[in-house]
């Protein structure tokens, strides 16, 4: 069996090869966290996931992944207690910060900034060479001044007053999350690569419904009965957790680099479910209705293209989100005929 260690007990050491690097996931347990974890241990790293309750049911999926058994430990540590995160970290060469509330709770803002403080303080202290920062597009697209047919590269920020005074402090948590990273991996000689993933989509791994996966959910439950006048750009989950593996492993990887594979009007997207699940109703009212259409923006993801990164077609990504969502139980089964299965091949 896997084992779940402490943080400070470094039994698990006993099951390494040592010809295999060690690198360390937090937030393990959750949407991005898990199939990074999959990633690596395909790969064949030894992986140790942390997770603010590694014994908790919902961490379960980890210890069944493939080379788990062998290669995977889980250990304890919250990002606002730097002890924790030094004693996970010891021994790796690289970590990967993904842990972080995906939220617009005031409260939650300092967890995002003080954790990767911490984490980043940790990682140095403990030794290690390189991380991987999990960023977010909030941090790149939220900004009303720009024309619309600018595109959008690594070198975009959000406007950090507009997000504030719209409500998006989960963006303004990031945006700080993000500079205080590159900051503190400055000042303390740490190679840094941050991942820009856009709204993630793509099969879950874990079986408790994270927050992008519920943002289809609810439409097919009909939980929303209108949609925003409003653009997004959507990812695969495994693209997301591929590029955090290339620029890992790509010795010159520095900086961003954004992780978007598509942008679509939100009518546009629920055209696109309708047509691959015709059985359920998805609501066609705008919440703008007569205003005119929000334009879609334009993004470069040219950098993880370079890398060897293939983006998932948004149409298969969404019908693996759908289907996984019916086979953990978070969407009723409507019948389906056979020939409409799989429509998006
Ligand atoms: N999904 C998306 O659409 C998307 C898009 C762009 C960027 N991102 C970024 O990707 C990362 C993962 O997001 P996700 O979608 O995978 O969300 P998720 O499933 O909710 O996972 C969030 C993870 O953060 C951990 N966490 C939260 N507060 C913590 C704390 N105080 N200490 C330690 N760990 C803590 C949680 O661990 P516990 O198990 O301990 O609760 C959980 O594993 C986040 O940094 C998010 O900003 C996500």
């Amino acid at each position: 069996m896997p084992s779940i260690d402490k943080a400070s007990d470094n039994g698990e050491m006993k099951q390494r090869q040592p010809e295999q690097e060690l690198v360390c996931v937090t937030g393990a347990g959750g949407f991005i966290g898990s199939w990074v974890v999959k990633e690596l241990l395909l790969r064949g790293y030894r992986v140790r996931g942390t997770a603010r309750d590694p014994a908790d049911r919902k961490n379960a999926h980890l210890l069944a992944l493939e080379g788990a058994e062998e290669r995977l430990t889980l250990c304890r540590a919250d990002v606002l207690d730097y002890d924790g995160l030094r004693a996970a970290f010891r021994g790796c060469r690289g970590v990967f910060h993904v842990a972080s509330p995906v939220s617009s709770d005031p409260n939650l803002v300092p967890v995002a900034v003080e954790g990767t403080k911490n984490v980043i303080r940790a990682a140095a202290d403990a030794g290690v060479r390189r991380v991987v920062f999990t960023s977010s597009y909030g941090t790149v697209h939220m900004n009303p001044n720009r024309g619309p047919d600018a595109v959008l590269d690594e070198s975009c920020w959000s406007d950090y007053d507009f997000c504030k005074n719209t409500g998006n402090l989960y963006c303004c948590a990031k945006m700080m999350a993000e500079i205080t990273a590159t900051e503190e991996a400055a000042k303390r000689g740490l190679e840094l690569a941050v991942v820009v993933p856009s709204m993630t989509m793509g099969p879950m791994l874990q079986q408790t419904l994270n927050f992008s996966s519920s943002h289809v959910a609810r439409y097919l439950t009909g939980a929303k009965p209108t949609y925003p006048n409003a653009v997004a750009a959507y990812t695969d989950v495994r693209d997301v957790a591929r590029a955090h593996i290339l620029v890992y492993e790509h010795p010159n990887a520095r900086g961003r680099y954004l992780c978007i594979g598509a942008v679509l009007h939100r009518a546009h997207f629920l055209q696109l479910l309708g047509d691959l699940f015709s059985q359920y109703h998805i609501t066609a009212k705008c919440e703008d209705d007569g205003k005119p259409m929000a334009k879609p923006y334009k993004f470069s993801n040219l950098r993880l293209r370079e890398l060897g990164l293939e983006f998932t077609p948004l149409r298969e990504s969404l019908y693996e989100t759908v289907t996984c969502l019916q086979k953990k139980g978070h969407l009723p089964l409507p019948v389906v005929p056979i020939t409409q299965k799989r429509a998006y091949l």
